[in-house]
């Protein structure tokens, strides 16, 4: 079953020159890039797309994060898109958690600066695809 999810490459990966790296093994594994635009990310943005964690200790360093740079956004799609691309991230904290071979475990070190973001789930993504690329939406 094709699903689509919203990928972001966080202002550490675009820094680190590794954009090559995350959409060639995004492309490897065989999802299909859909749209994708590089970006800075304002305030409002931010603060909608992690509500869920308002209140979390590491909310505002979050927000300051990801409107620090540049940030890449992309709709991958194809079958299981959502997990498929979580597998290929690894685990959120990139040394206790992301399995060597991931992206995060292969080039992470701090939970904050982990390189990239996927939906978590198919609501998450449905909400996620609507506030980054409205322009999409039927
Ligand atoms: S939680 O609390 O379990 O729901 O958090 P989690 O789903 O693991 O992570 C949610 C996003 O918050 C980021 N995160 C952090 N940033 C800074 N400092 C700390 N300690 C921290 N812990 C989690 C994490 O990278 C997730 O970002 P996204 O963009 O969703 O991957």
């Amino acid at each position: 079953m094709s699903e689509r999810t919203l990928v972001l490459i966080k202002p550490d990966g675009v820094e680190r020159g590794l954009v090559g790296e995350v959409i060639g093994r995004i492309e490897r594994k065989g999802l299909k890039l859909v749209e994708m635009d590089l970006r800075r990310v304002d305030r409002k943005l931010a603060e909608q797309h992690y509500a869920e964690h308002d209140g979390k200790p590491f909310f505002e360093s979050l927000l300051e994060f990801i409107t620090s740079g540049p940030v890449v956004a992309a709709v991958v799609e194809g079958p299981h898109a959502i997990s498929a691309f979580r597998q290929l991230a690894g685990g959120t904290d990139p040394v206790g958690k992301a399995a060597p071979g991931s992206l995060r475990g292969d080039y992470g070190l701090e939970v904050q600066y982990n390189l990239v973001h996927g939906s978590d789930s198919v609501e998450s993504a449905e909400r996620e695809l609507k506030l980054w690329f409205p322009e999409l939406q039927a």
